[in-house]
């Protein structure tokens, strides 16, 4: 087997920060050494790191390549959102398998499997969603957790589509806490929501900035207390995905402060991004438009103190790209038709590097959150998120000094539009290892499609 050293960097872990050389031998990591081990002369291939940061590889806890949602598909393949992710520094995705109703969770599970199989750039697993609660999809739970699909996310919003009702929500709740799964919740009230929709329709408020409007922040903080108290009746612990109000971090928190085992994400588009750019003319603001909904900037105080606090645990992307031409286009005239999602999945550590810089959050703490926490979250630790012997020798070597403006011209997703278009950065991956192998170096491309492994997962290392 090969080996490789990579020499002189500061590797940064959750916890610690030291000059190290870090030793691979084939797919793991064989060992961290003091620096001048004198290996170097030995060493199959030697990356030299002096200057740079060495972390573990971005561990992405949610993205949707290839999404079906209103009548169209997130515009990343397998393929292209996994080579878009190495280039930014991720070298594991948790996407979202999807039983849609009539359906078996099986029948989702190998759907997404059939796409994610051979076209994989960087290792994969995969959460499932569930939309149809009944006893069969209740007994398919637990065979699914054997097989280390551990965690399963249930929609409070989009009625008719993913919902499920607060009885479906319990029931698979219950079943979570028999099997040892993770409930993963979209918080937001989608029966209200949607009354506000059709009245905001009805009083010719069709632009995207409506889209925020209706879907209110004391929505998603109401159906973020219901999720924590169903999750309480059922014993179950909870992970809330995407989370961008104020009073929703603060229900969070309360659960948190009473002891339960209540956790949750942000995305970096609530961080960076505000209803000022949902407002934007002359449907610009379509490129904005997720749910929950980006928020008036007041809420990125709340959301920072929380990931320093720890009642935000993890900083995932939600990355689901949908196209401005022809796909975001499908909502003029009508918000609630435009595709909701966005892309993100390349800038994901690069933005948390610049929040270090910006004094939001420590060198560790950026670690934690980009790659060691959504490795626990989700069974994956210590495989993934943390270089140390036996870990998967997935390493970032990383420029905390290289400038980058980020841009849809030199990006790598599949989707004609940056969230970010034209922000100024600091810090870009430089070499990007995944499983030992080099497949990004000083701005070229070596991954190849097929070489991701997929992930069986154990359960939540937090619990
Ligand atoms: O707008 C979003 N978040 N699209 C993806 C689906 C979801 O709810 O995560
Ligand atoms: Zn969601
Ligand atoms: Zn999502």
């Amino acid at each position: 087997m090969s080996t490789t050293l990579i020499k002189g960097g500061l590797v940064i872990s959750a916890t610690d920060e030291v000059v190290a050389d870090v030793l691979v031998d084939g797919e793991k990591v064989a060992a961290l050494l003091a620096p001048g081990s004198g290996l170097a002369e030995s060493a199959d291939q030697v990356i030299d790191a002096t200057g740079k940061y060495v972390i573990p590889g971005g561990v992405d806890a949610h993205t949707h390549m290839e999404m079906p949602f209103g009548g169209t598909y997130a515009a990343d393949t397998f393929e292209t959102g996994t080579a878009a992710a190495a280039w930014g520094g991720t070298t594991t995705i948790i996407d979202f398998a999807i039983q849609s109703v009539g359906h078996s969770l099986r029948e989702g599970l190998d759907a997404w499997q059939e796409k994610a199989q051979g076209n994989c750039a960087i290792d994969y697993g995969f959460h499932m969603i569930i939309s149809d609660v009944h006893e069969q999809s209740m007994k398919e739970m637990d065979v699914l957790v054997g097989e280390g699909v551990t965690s399963f996310k249930m929609f409070m919003a989009y009625p008719g589509v993913f919902y499920s009702d607060d009885a479906k929500i319990l029931r698979a709740m219950q079943q979570g806490t028999a099997n040892g799964a993770l409930t993963m919740m979209h918080a937001e009230n989608g029966i209200a929501i949607d009354l506000l929709v059709q009245q905001a329709l009805a009083k010719g408020q069709t632009d995207p900035r409506y889209h925020g409007d209706v879907r209110h922040a004391l929505l998603e903080a109401e159906a973020t207390h219901r999720a924590i108290q169903l999750a309480r009746v059922a014993g179950s612990p909870l992970y809330i995905v995407h989370v961008s109000a104020a009073e929703a971090v603060a229900e969070i928190a309360q659960a948190r402060d009473n002891g339960l085992s209540v956790f949750a994400e942000t995305c970096p588009q609530y961080l960076f991004l505000s209803t000022d750019n949902l407002a934007e003319p002359d449907f610009e603001g379509a490129k904005y438009v997720c749910s929950t909904p980006l928020r008036p900037k007041e809420h990125q105080t709340a959301l920072w103190r929380a990931l320093r606090t720890d009642d935000l645990s993890v900083v995932s992307t939600d990355h689901c790209p949908f196209c401005f031409k022809g796909q975001k286009e499908m909502g003029i005239g009508d918000f609630s038709k435009i595709p909701n999602g966005m892309p993100g999945v390349e800038n994901r550590v690069d933005l948390l590097h610049q929040a270090v810089l910006d004094g939001h959050i420590s060198r560790r703490r950026w670690v934690e959150l980009a790659s060691t926490a959504p490795a626990r979250m989700f069974g994956l630790h210590p495989r993934k998120g943390t270089i140390m012997p036996g870990a998967d020798a997935d390493i970032v070597v990383y420029d905390p000094a290289a400038e980058q403006v980020i841009s849809a011209e030199t990006h790598h997703m599949n989707v004609d539009y940056s969230a970010y278009e034209g922000k100024r950065i600091t810090g870009k991956a430089q070499t990007v290892l995944s499983r030992g192998e080099v497949i990004v170096h000083d701005g070229q491309y070596s991954g190849r499609p097929g070489r991701g492994n997929y992930l069986t997962r154990s359960t939540c290392d937090y619990l």
